[in-house]
């Protein structure tokens, strides 16, 4: 460290004992302190998503032990990140605790740039990496900006040309994107956007998504199908005759009506009876309140907690189809061959829905239905949906995006 080297520097210069050093001695010591002053890399993170995405890219540049890997977690969830954390066992060096029950943007916002502030200028890292486009991701970057500490940005160039779907995110990644000088994109479309908005060749690396590095490394340990979560095993067990849809949805801009179309879609559904649904429902207060106030009566809709990660892998694998309106399992799903129905409008992803694995369904009851009904009673296109494609990357992001930035440390 810069700073540590200058104080034992101090020291020696001080202290009357070490006068009688030779001077190559003392260079010889400022050499070993200067090997020391290891350049610091600050990974800061908040969300389950990013937590999921960025432990094998901690993990990686550890692994790089001439480089101090610190890492910063913002907390904007609680839970939901605790139980990434544990799973992966990182121990945070920084914890700033943001989260509050039902917090609105401008407040979270305010607590996270001030928060991220206050432990860069104690750290005093020579770069900082962020993930994806939560609200944690944009305030480290400017948090860093505003301090001139240079930003990698995971995930990078992800862009559905519409600033109020995803809400907010697609405004944060674009911030995020004008500030990084190291653009990871996880495939060539991220990539072409991002030079689309003239951003040089030279700042942009194709790295494939680190969510599939986590996904390999997690699916490698709960190998087959096996569940491990004694609750999710029994739910399987008791719906082991019928067709098991699994079901994700927490975007703030289906908060109102779009949530209500999709619980009404899923209660539709769920009226067969050849299917069970498994929905293990974010934390999201706005989000709860919909979906058990509309499914919380019905034998075959199983709304559980939160997984943990291993265990909502085992429920991809072994589902029928994913019903969903989360980023990450747009990436996940395609990558173990199960269909998803996307509900949403549009998506920064469309590698998925080239692919054939992923569909848009919007937020509309009805086609949600169709579209369900579809998979669960046409064979052929269900088979045709369920080819295992993975255009996200091959597992190897996190060394590729480790090598890049060892290599801009090292040079600085
Ligand atoms: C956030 C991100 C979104 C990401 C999503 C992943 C922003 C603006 N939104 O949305 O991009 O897709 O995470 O899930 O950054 N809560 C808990 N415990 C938890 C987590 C959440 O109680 O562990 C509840 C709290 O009441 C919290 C609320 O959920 O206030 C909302 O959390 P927040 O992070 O603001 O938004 P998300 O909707 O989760
Ligand atoms: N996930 C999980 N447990 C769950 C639901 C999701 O571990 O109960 C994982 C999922 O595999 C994916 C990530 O969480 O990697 C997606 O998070 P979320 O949907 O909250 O956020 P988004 O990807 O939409 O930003």
């Amino acid at each position: 460290m810069a700073d540590q080297g200058a104080a034992v520097n101090i020291q020696l210069y001080d202290a009357g004992s070490y006068q009688f050093f030779s001077q190559k001695l003392i260079d010889g010591l400022l050499m070993t302190d200067i090997s020391k002053t290891d350049p610091k890399v600050v990974v800061i993170f908040g969300t389950r998503p990013e937590a999921i995405k960025l432990f094998p890219v901690v993990r990686a540049l550890m692994q790089r032990t001439h480089i101090e890997t610190l890492s910063c977690v913002t907390a904007q969830h609680r839970e939901m990140l605790d139980q990434v954390l544990d799973i992966a066992d990182i121990t945070p060096d920084f914890d700033l605790n943001v989260m509050r029950a039902d917090q609105n943007l401008d407040e979270l916002t305010a607590r996270l740039l001030t928060g991220i502030g206050q432990t860069l200028d104690e750290i005093k890292p020579q770069r900082v990496v962020v993930q994806g486009d939560t609200a944690t991701a944009m305030c480290g970057a400017l948090a860093a900006y505003y301090r001139k500490i240079p930003v990698s940005h995971v995930e990078a160039g992800l862009r559905s040309y519409n600033i109020y779907h995803p809400w907010p995110e697609e405004v944060n990644r674009k911030i995020i994107g004008t500030i990084a000088d190291q653009h990871f994109a996880p495939t060539e479309t991220s990539a072409a956007a991002l030079r689309k908005e003239n951003i040089a060749d030279t700042q942009i690396a194709v790295t494939g998504n680190t969510v599939i590095d986590a996904l390999l490394i997690t699916a490698d340990k709960t190998k087959g199908p096996d569940i491990l979560d004694p609750e999710l095993q029994q739910i399987c067990r008791k719906f082991a005759d019928r067709k098991i849809i699994g079901v994700t949805s927490h975007r703030r801009e289906n908060f109102g009506d779009g949530l209500t179309n999709i619980a009404a879609a899923l209660r539709d559904i769920a009226s067969r009876d050849d299917v069970a649904l498994i929905f293990p429902v974010h934390l999201n207060p706005n989000v709860r309140a919909i979906m058990y106030d509309a499914l919380g009566d019905l034998e075959n809709v199983a709304m559980i907690e939160p997984l943990d990660y291993p265990n909502f892998v085992s429920l991809l694998k072994n589902c029928t189809f994913m019903l969903t309106d989360s980023g990450g399992v747009q990436e996940e799903a395609p990558a173990l061959g199960k269909p998803v129905l996307v509900m949403r409008d549009t998506t920064e992803r469309p590698e998925g829905v080239a692919a054939g694995t992923a569909k848009l369904v919007g937020t509309e009851r009805q086609l949600i239905v169709a579209e369900a009904n579809k998979l669960l009673d046409d064979k052929d296109h269900y088979l045709a949906m369920a080819q295992a494609h993975n255009p996200f990357g091959d597992g190897h992001a996190s060394d590729r995006i480790a090598d890049i930035i060892d290599a801009s440390l090292t040079a600085t």
